[in-house]
C-alpha cells in the first residue's frame, strides 16, 4: 500500500502540472479526492490494516493528501493568473490619443483674392485705406451725391443701424473719408466687407466684399481710368483679356461706366460659356468722380479731378477659381478650403 501511494503521489503530480485549465483541474480533484476517488478509496481500506502498519501507511496517506491538496491549490493559483493575464491584454483599451502632427492652416480664398488685389495696386503706387463697416448715411450716401430718393437709400435695401447708421452698401465712403482727410495727390484702394439686403443664393449674400480704388490729382481724365483699368485687368485675369466700357450711372462719378471683361474660355470668340457673346461678365463700376462729391469732401474740381472704380471680391474670386456657389466661400467646410 505504500508503493501504491508513492506511485499516486508522483502520478499526481505529473498530472497536475500539466492540466491547463480549471476544469481538468477540477476533474483531476474528483478522480483522487472524490467519494469514489483513488485517494478516498485507499482510505477506506485502511480499516483492513494491522495495528502497526495503521500508523506509518496513515501518516503516508495524509502526507499525500496534503501534499496534494497543496499542489492543487498552488495550480488553481497559477492558472488563474494565467487567465488574468490573458483577459487584461485582451481587455486593454489604448486610452492615449495619437496626436496629429501641427498642421498649419491657410487662409481662405477670398482673402488670398483680396491680398492680391492690394498687392496689385500697391505695385502700381496705391495706398492701402481702411474704413468702418458700420459707416454715417452721410458717407455713404449723402457726400456721395446719393439724391434722397435715390433706391439704394431703401430700407428694403440697406441694413439701417438707425436713421444716420448703416452697414455701408459699398466701399465707397471710404473715399469720402480718405478726401476729407488728406490733400491731393491720392492714390488709394481699400478692401472690406459691405452689406446689402438681398437674399442668399448661389451669387448672392446679404454680407460681400468689394475693393474701392481712386485717384485725385491735377489732370486726372477718363483716359487716366481706362488705361489703369486695362492694366488692372490684364494682370488680374491674363493678358489676353480685352475690356469693354459700357455707359452707366452711378450718383458719384460723372461720366460713369461698367467694365466687362472678355471670356476666358474663348477670349472673345463667343463659346456656350459666355453665352456666344465673347464677354464673360461685369467686372466693375467706374468713373470720374462727381465734382459735387469733390466739392462736398474739400477738393476743389476747378482744380483737382479723379476717377474712381469698385467691384465685387467675391465675384473675381468665384471667376478665378471655378467656384459654382458663393456660400462655400462662407461655410468654413474643410473639403472646400484645402483645395486652395
Ligand atoms: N460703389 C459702386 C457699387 O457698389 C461701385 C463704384 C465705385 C462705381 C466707384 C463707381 C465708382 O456698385
Amino acid at each position: 500500500m505504500e508503493q501504491q501511494l508513492r506511485t499516486m503521489q508522483s502520478e499526481m503530480d505529473r498530472t497536475i502540472q500539466s492540466v491547463t485549465d480549471m476544469k481538468e483541474l477540477d476533474a483531476i480533484r474528483i478522480k483522487y479526492l472524490g467519494k469514489k476517488g483513488e485517494l478516498t478509496v485507499l482510505l477506506k481500506q485502511m480499516g483492513k490494516l494491522s495495528a502497526e502498519e495503521k500508523p506509518v501507511i496513515g501518516k503516508i496517506v495524509n502526507e499525500t493528501r496534503a501534499h496534494f491538496e497543496d499542489a492543487l491549490q498552488k495550480r488553481q493559483a497559477e492558472l488563474k493568473q494565467a487567465a488574468d493575464t490573458v483577459r487584461l491584454e485582451k481587455e486593454r483599451i489604448d486610452i492615449t490619443v495619437d496626436r496629429p502632427a501641427f498642421r498649419l492652416g491657410h487662409r481662405n480664398p477670398l482673402q488670398k483674392t483680396m491680398e492680391e488685389l492690394e498687392e496689385l495696386f500697391i505695385s502700381m503706387g496705391y495706398r492701402v485705406e481702411e474704413g468702418p463697416e458700420v459707416e454715417l448715411v452721410e458717407n455713404n450716401f449723402d457726400k456721395l451725391n446719393t439724391p434722397l430718393h435715390h433706391p439704394s437709400r431703401d430700407l428694403s435695401d440697406t441694413f439701417y443701424f438707425s436713421e444716420n447708421t448703416v452697414l455701408r452698401t459699398h466701399t465707397s465712403p471710404v473715399q469720402v473719408r480718405v478726401m476729407m482727410r488728406q490733400e491731393p495727390p491720392i492714390r488709394m484702394v481699400c478692401t472690406g466687407r459691405t452689406f446689402r439686403f438681398d437674399d442668399v443664393d448661389d451669387t448672392h449674400s446679404p454680407m460681400f466684399h468689394q475693393i474701392e480704388g481712386m485717384v485725385i490729382d491735377k489732370n486726372i481724365s477718363m483716359a487716366n481710368l481706362i488705361d489703369t483699368l486695362n492694366v488692372f485687368v490684364k494682370r488680374l485675369l491674363g493678358e489676353h483679356t480685352k475690356t469693354r466700357f459700357r455707359p452707366h450711372y452711378f450718383p458719384f462719378t460723372e461720366p460713369s461706366a461698367e467694365v466687362d471683361v472678355s471670356c476666358p474660355h474663348c477670349h472673345g470668340d463667343g463659346c456656350a460659356a459666355c453665352n456666344f457673346t465673347g464677354w464673360s461678365m461685369e467686372l466693375l463700376g467706374c468713373g470720374m468722380v462727381h465734382p459735387n462729391v469733390l466739392r462736398m469732401c474739400g477738393i476743389d474740381p476747378d482744380v483737382y479731378s479723379g476717377f474712381a472704380f469698385g467691384m465685387g471680391i467675391d465675384r473675381i474670386t468665384m471667376v478665378k477659381h471655378g467656384i459654382p456657389n458663393i456660400r462655400l466661400l462662407y461655410e468654413n467646410d474643410q473639403r472646400f478650403l484645402e483645395q486652395f
